[in-house]
């Protein structure tokens, strides 16, 4: 097998440079350990940036984004049981749009498989070769049979968990890691949105986050423990606490009802540096990972492939800058991303044993901001994100 681009892993990152690439006339083939209906089955991100939504224009895949989605001017912080909107239009000018990461993943899989481009699912001991040198390749197994694609260049997209990184020879990378001492506890329940917005809790019982897919479909985050498990939260008792977290009337209006799907993921964060070895790029989670906190990490694996697609189709036209200047390019956009999903966590939620003393702080920082259009205006501009 041969190709230009070798893509390792089909999630958002993957899928949306495959179709990039395609649309610029480059041969690109995805290689995924996982089963189609598995990466379908994976709920994860929900807000998109104004620059992702162009992004995915560009690539051809925004039909449905823009009938389905649900643009959204605003959000709000909830502090001390006090609503406080965050107003995006009127502080930036944009929205971001409301689109589950599911749906978002059909869709460039659907369009892939319309292109008539080639994917492998389910491809077993992946392993990626020579990338220091002129010929990279990837050895994989699919269905018994060892196989062999050789290329000129492996997009890493394979998520934290991949193999990329970890095939890079350690003296090679710097990484920079901070896990919290907690997680959050995921609902999506068919009972319409408590809110019309988007409303992050702060609360002394812990962090609470009402999210939304459509008019009818809503997602809830709790902070819990960090050993939590999800056996140990019954429907019921996600629903009671969430209540408790959210001020009287909107605990009074929140409907409740059967969890379609329930999940603990754990909050970190985390970057890899550089992000090209050779002929190796790293995009996306493969490379960094944000607490969820800030809504930043999908929209981080749009921007490295933004400047990933960029760069391949300059050195295909005879130059090399774009290919050279992709780590820095990227890391500057994500130390920023870094700086405002910290910070969002670490004002939002409540640290275990935290002293009276810090809590109070974290309540008057929060405050401070919120109560200034200079606050607002830097939460709302970080929320909406850099343009590509
Ligand atoms: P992934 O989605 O992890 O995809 C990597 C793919 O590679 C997977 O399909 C995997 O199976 C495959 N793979 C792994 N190893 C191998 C291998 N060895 N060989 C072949 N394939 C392999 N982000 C936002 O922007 N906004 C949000 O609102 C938001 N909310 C979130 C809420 C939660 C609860 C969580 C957990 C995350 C959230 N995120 C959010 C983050 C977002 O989901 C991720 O940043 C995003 O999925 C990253 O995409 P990716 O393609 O880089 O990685
Ligand atoms: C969703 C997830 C987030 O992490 C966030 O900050 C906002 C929304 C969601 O899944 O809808």
């Amino acid at each position: 097998m041969r190709t230009q681009v070798a893509i390792i892993g089909a999630g958002p990152a993957g899928l949306l440079l495959g179709q990039l690439l395609a649309k610029a006339g480059i041969a690109n083939i995805i290689i995924e350990q996982r089963s189609r209906a598995h990466v379908l089955s994976r709920i994860r991100a929900g807000v998109l940036e104004p620059g992702t939504v162009a992004l995915l224009d560009e690539a051809g895949v925004g039909q449905r984004l823009h009938r389905e989605g649900l643009p959204h001017g605003g959000f709000e912080l909830c502090i001390d049981g006090r609503l406080q909107r965050i107003d995006l239009q009127a502080l930036t000018g944009k929205q971001v749009m409301i689109y589950g990461q599911t749906e978002l993943t059909r869709d460039l899989m659907d369009a892939r498989a319309e292109a008539g481009l080639e994917s492998v699912y389910e491809a077993q001991q992946v392993e990626v070769l020579d990338f220091d040198g002129r010929q990279p390749g990837v050895r994989f197994v699919q269905d018994g049979r060892a196989r062999e694609l050789r290329c000129d260049f492996i997009a890493g997209c394979d998520g934290f968990h991949g193999i990329c990184r970890a095939s890079v020879p350690p003296a090679l990378l710097t990484t920079h890691e901070k896990v919290y001492p907690f997680g959050w506890l995921g609902v999506l329940a068919d009972v319409p949105p408590v809110s019309p917005e988007l409303i992050y809790v702060r609360h002394e019982r812990g962090f609470a986050l009402c999210s939304q897919r459509s008019a009818t479909r809503s997602r809830y985050y709790l902070q819990c423990d960090s050993q939590a498990r999800v056996e140990q939260w019954s429907d019921q008792a996600f629903w009671d606490e969430l209540r408790r977290r959210l001020p009287a009337a909107e605990a009074a209006r929140l409907v409740s009802g059967p969890a379609l799907e329930k999940s603990i993921a754990p909050l970190r964060s985390f970057v890899a540096e550089p992000m090209r070895f050779g002929r190796l790029f790293l995009a996306g989670d493969a490379a960094h990972i944000v607490p969820p906190t800030g809504a930043k990490g999908l929209n981080l694996a749009a921007s490295d492939v933004a400047y990933l697609w960029q760069a391949l189709a300059d050195f295909y036209r005879g130059s090399e800058l774009g290919v050279d200047h992709y780590s820095q390019r990227c890391l500057q956009r994500i130390w920023k991303a870094e700086r405002f999903s910290w910070w969002m966590t670490t004002l939002l939620h409540r640290f275990p044993n935290q002293p009276a003393f810090d809590a109070r702080l974290q309540e008057a920082e929060l405050s401070y901001l919120i109560e200034s259009a200079h606050g607002r205006g830097m939460i709302a501009e970080n929320y909406v994100g850099l343009p590509l």
